[in-house]
């Protein structure tokens, strides 16, 4: 599925402005961003219950959309799975994954339990909806959206009525299936642990316009601008000015490229890239290429988080809060004295805009 150059408008606001992309078979893509950013409304345009102002949209290289030209959604051959994926409650679980098969009876059947076998819930065959978990229904309404072997696969926030452990454990179950179908899948999400979990690529939308492609980890190691790394991870910002091409700040000198002598930079990084080590009367460790010059700040506060712990600083530089992930229990009382570098080769140095 390729759209080329999608635009809608409501009144003054566009809210998909000019959006390109490819979705290929076999293969999850990610449409991730903040709330209001224009995913669904680019899956609506796509699903053709919704009409693009401009732009184009062609499955396996043959037009279906334009502004003149339009199939109707129920020919695109589309499977559709959105958050309120209502099944029908008058109908058993073989009708409603059965809802959208043609054919001979006995293929049906065939397939309905095919699928069912598949989503593990066989057994529940001729029971009505009512009766199942969320979870069940869940994946009930995956069958059901597979079932006519669609070759796109559109999915909206799909799992987002599910408890988190469900959830978890549902993501891979539907991933596995969805791989064994061989659809391309467009999946609409602003959760970047879902988008990292199921995508094998992910475009990263913002104010309606995709801000940058690619794979979960190129974008996460990569990130093109400070909110997309914020989109990921808590940050830390460490602000300086350019001379001479570098930046001083409290951590050592940064290569700024491509900044204006005097514009000023923000060094981003991540919690989990700072380094904690003990004051040693007054001084730290010794400056390494690696991590830079040794900074001091006191310890605000720590809290346990289960997998790591998350420890604030007020810096002795300027005052500034910084915050460090360390793995298992460190839990040192507010107060005290300590010292960080940080993982220079995991910076990110931007221009101030
Ligand atoms: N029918 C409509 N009329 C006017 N504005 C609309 C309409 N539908 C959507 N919008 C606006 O378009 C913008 C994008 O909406 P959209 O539903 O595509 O966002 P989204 O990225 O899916 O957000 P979320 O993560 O909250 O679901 C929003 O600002 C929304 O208020
Ligand atoms: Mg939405």
């Amino acid at each position: 599925m390729e759209i080329r150059n999608l635009t809608r408008r409501y009144g003054d606001l566009t809210v998909v402005d000019d959006v390109s992309l490819a979705v290929m078979p076999g293969q999850v893509t990610c449409l991730l961003g903040p709330s209001g950013c224009g995913k669904s409304t680019t899956l609506r345009m796509i699903a053709g219950v919704e009409m693009q102002d401009s732009g184009s949209i062609y499955t396996d290289g043959q037009l279906i959309c334009d502004t003149v030209y339009r199939i109707p959604p129920e020919r695109r051959h589309i499977g559709l799975m959105f958050q309120d994926f209502a099944l029908f409650p008058h109908l058993t679980v073989a009708q409603n994954v059965a809802f959208g098969l043609t054919g001979p009876k006995a293929e049906q059947r065939a397939r309905v339990e095919e699928l069912l076998a598949r989503v593990d819930l066989l057994r529940y065959i001729d029971d009505y909806p009512h009766g199942l978990s969320g979870g069940e229904q869940q994946r009930v309404a995956l069958a059901r959206a597979l079932a006519p072997r669609p070759r796109l696969m559109l999915m909206d926030e799909p799992f987002s009525g599910l408890d988190n452990r469900l959830r978890d454990e549902i993501r891979d179950q539907t991933l596995a299936v969805l791989k064994d179908e061989d659809a391309a899948v467009l999946l609409v999400t602003h959760e970047p642990e879902e988008a990292m979990r199921m995508a094998d690529e992910i475009a990263l939308m913002r104010g309606g316009r995709i801000i940058q492609q690619g794979a979960p980890y190129n974008i996460y190691n990569a990130p093109r601008d400070r909110d997309a790394v914020a989109f990921f991870s808590d940050i830390n910002v460490i602000r300086g000015r350019v001379s001479g091409a570098l930046t001083q700040t409290p951590f050592g000198q940064f290569l700024a490229p491509g900044v204006p002598e005097g514009g000023e930079v923000e060094i981003i990084i991540r919690p989990q890239h700072l380094r904690i080590d003990f004051d040693r009367n007054g001084t730290g460790p010794l400056p390494t290429p690696e991590h830079g010059t040794p900074a001091r700040g006191v310890v605000e506060r720590a809290r346990f988080m289960g997998n790591e712990s998350l420890v604030e600083f007020r810096m002795d530089y300027d005052g500034s809060i910084l915050k460090a992930t360390v793995p298992n229990v460190f839990l040192p009382k507010p107060g005290k004295p300590l010292w960080l570098t940080i993982r220079r080769d995991r910076c990110f140095v931007f221009p101030v805009r």
